[in-house]
């Protein structure tokens, strides 16, 4: 289906909005970007993010919360955009402990905003993110979208469990379709800070030592970015509509029967060692990383895998960066950022 190329990004200066912006950018997309401009982490990597992406004249920027229905209404407005990709929240399992309350703003009250706007405004697609966090508990691996998942371990994973019933209800109520992602932990240039590559990154070459957490045993499906943002793109156009006949559907699909709404894994599918994948990074940056093993921290998963039949099916897209790839992009940019 040949689709309008207009988009409203937000969370457009976070590590995933700002990746997926600039390659909307480069397919001759017009975006419109909205970010709050948190201080959840460093602020100023979210301007530099911003400051590259407003180089593009097809570029427009927005800076305010997705909880302010008015302002929405005048980006809508003002743009039309047909696609509305939802990024904005509060990220993060540990920092959900600490401070629980923005959850329940960015990520509860936020979306429930997005979805209102849908609503009045009904584009031609709605995708937002999710997480491989609302697997909780799950141990029946690779983690498929049919499985039930109503045991989040953490508070962030129960607001992102929400945000998948709460859009679920709104699409079979006022029938626009909803694409929903699970993200697999991602990782590349321009990351956060509150994420293991950087911490790890910025300990070693300060000779400061680094956390591993469970004593290492932990496993998890790294995902690069350039891959994630390119079945994103594939998926835009992969527009759920409503099943009337439910032999008539590709094998495993989560599309809903009642609904025009899909969930779909984004993953690597190849998990990996957290030792293996600090041994690459200790590899790529030819020093030994100093380890400070811990316990198990709360809220935490011991493994995540993918199964991404679902996104080969719907796409045909595979995941191709490799880790030593991966990590090797992240410390060009590191070091030549910091
Ligand atoms: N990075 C990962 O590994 C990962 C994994 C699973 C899911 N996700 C999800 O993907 C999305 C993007 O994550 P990211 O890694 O780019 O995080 P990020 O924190 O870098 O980006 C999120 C952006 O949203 C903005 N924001 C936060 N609350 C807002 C609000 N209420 N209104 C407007 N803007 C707000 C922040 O300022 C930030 O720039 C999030 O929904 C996150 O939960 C990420």
């Amino acid at each position: 289906m040949k689709i309008r190329k207009v988009a409203l990004i937000t969370g457009s200066s976070g590590f995933i909005g700002f990746h997926l912006a600039r390659f909307l950018l480069s397919c001759d997309w017009k975006i419109i970007g909205l970010d709050g401009m948190t201080d959840y982490y460093d602020v100023n990597l979210k301007w530099a993010r911003q400051k590259l992406l407003c180089e593009n004249t097809s570029f427009y920027n927005y800076q305010g919360m997705v909880q302010d229905s008015k302002f929405l209404d005048e980006i809508y407005s003002s743009h039309k955009p047909n696609i509305i990709i939802h990024l904005a929240a509060q990220a993060g399992v540990r920092y959900s402990i600490e401070n629980p309350i923005s959850y329940v703003e960015s990520n509860l009250i936020g979306t429930f905003h997005i979805l209102e706007m849908a609503r009045r405004y009904k584009p031609d697609h709605l995708l937002m993110a999710s997480t491989s966090s609302v697997y909780g508990s799950n141990k029946d691996m690779p983690l498929h979208e049919n499985q039930k998942c109503d045991n989040p371990m953490s508070f962030y994973a129960a607001t992102k469990k929400s945000n998948e019933v709460m859009a679920h209800s709104y699409s079979h109520l006022y029938d626009f379709p909803i694409t929903m992602f699970r993200f697999f932990t991602v990782y590349g240039p321009w990351g956060r800070p509150d994420m293991a590559l950087f911490k790890f990154t910025k300990n070693i070459l300060s000779d400061k030592p680094i956390d591993v957490y469970n004593e290492g045993n932990m496993i998890r499906d790294f995902t690069y970015v350039a891959d994630l943002v390119e079945a994103i793109y594939l998926l835009i156009s992969k527009i759920p509509t409503r099943v009337n006949k439910r032999q008539d559907i590709i094998n495993n699909d989560s599309i809903s029967d009642v609904a025009p709404f899909r969930v779909v894994n984004i993953g690597n599918s190849q998990p990996i060692n957290l030792l293996d994948y600090i041994k690459e990074l200790e590899r790529v940056l030819g020093k030994e990383a100093k380890k400070n093993f811990l316990g198990m921290q709360d809220g935490d998963i011991h493994k995540t895998h993918s199964n991404i039949d679902l996104l080969e099916a719907l796409t045909g897209f595979l995941p191709k960066t490799t880790l030593h790839e991966g990590i090797s992009e992240f410390v060009k940019w590191y070091k030549s950022y910091y």
